[in-house]
């Protein structure tokens, strides 16, 4: 196999690199792109219909600039990428595969990660309780799930935590705040129940609490103010202190509907965040661009969808401001779109457009963690039913393969059109003999095919350009095909090895119609990265 593999290549063949042969095998390399690239394109014409009249190889070349000599721009968490596990998944443990190896495996390729056990049935969860038999189930108005309170049981909770402590993967446990006393204040009762019993257990684990408390009368037909959280959320800090989670994150408020027009859910926040007392770590807002029972095709590529997602991160980066606060933000649940996802889009290839823009624009603005809702479970799970991985989860892996916490910044005149990309510097695991580089990422959302020149002040002559694009025979594809071959992993569940392009940095770069890529700047040594 190549010395290029990505995961399994040898660091001492270093020399390789110059080796004979390289330069011809780049130029059949790039034939074969360029041919494969066709073929792309005529398959997805026949599928988009609409773009028929539009298709042709864009003649015009898209300077990418590369300052090797500019700072960091952010440093995000090494857990940057990260995963939900929705509460309601704790209903049923029937159906929840948190024993199945094949399950812990594909968690733990996305390791170092937090997952959130969290969501809006978190609100109805009673630990180790006996509950009142129900005979009727009480619905959500939204989305039509479940809202009935329901227990969960020691040996289940152990058996969620045991799964994450497996796959490496930090778990984040959303507490339940609506068990509330007749004075409105929360009543900590089972909370403390909880954190002693993962004490006792020497779990290690992040907390929360609640769920779009600011949608709260919609779903459960009650309410809890803002500054009333705030005071809750103060008296957990505390509670975390005095039983010896210290040292874990606390975060909140979990606030949605942000970058609406009644501006509900930033009210809420600024309200809450005024009234904090240093309980948090981070501010956490959910994110979701279209609504799933009406969403299209059109949507997943259309600019407009995507550009959604900077006026959100403003406004509650605003919101924060206006709160007199400063602390750093996660989106600590977001997907593509809400009720579930899309059926037939958010978990397949199409789905992957807007979650890599997704990873790239918020690290950009230096947003610290990304929570996917969700790892399982709904149509915007990247792990499907038959616990094999959906397109979105291949997207990750790569992104954890070769995009390090380290950000930079990329001069890219179409940002906001159909050529999205981002730079951070490369993991440090997919150096090559820790030869320094740069990971250049992002999608074309393009009908046509786009040629990339990179420019820069870095040093050409002892440069490599690897090439990882990832395309599919047809948008809404179960199958991702990384240049040109479909990405399965190995029978004993290891990750196949990453084949890239490799061409000199002189050559244009094509990059397919509908098509994904990380581009390794080998050789580029970015003085931000070495720090
Ligand atoms: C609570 O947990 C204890 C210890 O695991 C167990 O003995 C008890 O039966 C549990 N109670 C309920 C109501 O589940
Ligand atoms: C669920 O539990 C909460 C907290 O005890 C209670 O206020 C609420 O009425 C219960 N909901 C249902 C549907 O029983
Ligand atoms: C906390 O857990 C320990 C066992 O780890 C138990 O002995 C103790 O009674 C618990 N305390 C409370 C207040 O639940
Ligand atoms: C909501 O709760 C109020 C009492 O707090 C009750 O009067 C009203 O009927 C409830 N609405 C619904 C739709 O259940
Ligand atoms: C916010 O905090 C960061 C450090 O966490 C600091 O660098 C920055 O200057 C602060 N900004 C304001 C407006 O206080
Ligand atoms: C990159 O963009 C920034 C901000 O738009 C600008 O100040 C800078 O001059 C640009 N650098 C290059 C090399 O074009």
């Amino acid at each position: 196999m190549s010395y290029f593999d990505n995961n399994i290549w040898n660091r001492n063949q270093y020399h390789n690199i110059e080796g004979k042969g390289r330069s011809n095998t780049a130029i059949k390399s790039l034939v074969i792109f360029i041919i494969t690239g066709s073929i792309f394109s005529l398959l997805f014409m026949s599928i988009i219909i609409w773009q028929l009249s539009h298709y042709q190889s864009s003649s015009k070349i898209h300077t990418i600039i590369l300052n090797v000599a500019s700072p960091l721009t952010h440093k995000i968490s090494k857990r940057f990428l990260s995963f939900g596990l929705d509460s309601s998944l704790l209903r049923n443990m029937k159906h929840f595969p948190v024993r199945d190896d094949r399950f812990i495996n594909l968690a733990h390729h996305l390791s170092p990660a937090y997952v959130r056990v969290g969501g809006t049935s978190a609100d109805c969860l009673f630990f180790n309780r006996t509950l009142p038999i129900i005979f009727e189930k009480f619905i959500n108005p939204i989305d039509d799930g479940d809202i009935s309170n329901f227990t969960l049981s020691t040996d289940d909770y152990l058996a969620v935590y045991e799964f994450t402590n497996k796959a490496g993967i930090r778990m984040m446990f959303d507490l339940n705040v609506l068990i509330r006393g007749s004075d409105g204040k929360w009543d900590d009762t089972n909370a403390k129940e909880i954190i002693n019993f993962s004490k006792g257990r020497d779990m290690i684990v992040d907390w929360q609490m609640g769920n779009e408390p600011n949608s709260f009368r919609h779903v459960f037909n009650r309410t809890v103010s803002a500054k009333q959280l705030a005071d809750d959320y103060n008296h957990l800090r505390m509670l975390l202190n005095n039983m010896g989670y210290m040292s874990s994150i606390l975060v909140g408020p979990e606030v949605n509907h942000i970058g609406d027009e009644n501006r509900m859910g930033e009210l809420y926040a600024i309200e809450f965040l005024k009234n904090d007392q240093n309980s948090i770590n981070y501010v956490t807002w959910h994110q979701y661009y279209l609504n799933g029972r009406e969403a299209t095709t059109k949507d997943f590529v259309n600019p407009e969808v995507f550009n959604r997602l900077p006026i959100q991160i403003d406004r509650i980066k605003n919101a924060i401001e206006e709160a007199g606060q400063n602390i750093t933000m996660w989106m600590s649940e977001t997907s593509s779109a809400y009720g579930g996802g899309a059926p037939e889009l958010s978990d397949k290839f199409v789905a992957g457009f807007l979650w890599l823009d997704k990873l790239g624009y918020s690290a950009s603005t230096g947003v610290n963690v990304v929570i996917r809702q969700s790892l399982f479970g709904g149509y915007y799970a990247m792990v499907g039913p038959d616990l094999n991985p959906n397109p979105d989860w291949w997207v990750s892996v790569m992104f954890k393969q070769f995009v390090s916490e380290k950000v930079l910044q990329l001069n890219n005149t179409n940002k906001f059109g159909t050529l999205r990309l981002y730079a951070h510097c490369t993991a440090e695991n997919a150096l090559i003999n820790r030869v320094p580089s740069v990971t250049i990422y992002g999608v074309n959302i393009d009908s046509k095919s786009v040629r990339i020149s990179l420019r820069g002040n870095y040093d050409y002559k002892s440069s490599k350009v690897l090439l990882y694009i990832l395309t599919a025979d047809y948008l809404k594809s179960r199958e991702i095909r990384l240049n040109g071959d479909i990405l399965t992993l190995n029978s004993d569940g290891s990750l196949p090895p990453f084949k890239p392009i490799i061409i000199d940095p002189a050559y244009i770069i094509i990059l397919p119609p509908f098509s994904m890529a990380f581009i390794i700047l080998h050789g580029a040594n970015a003085q931000a990265c070495a720090a």
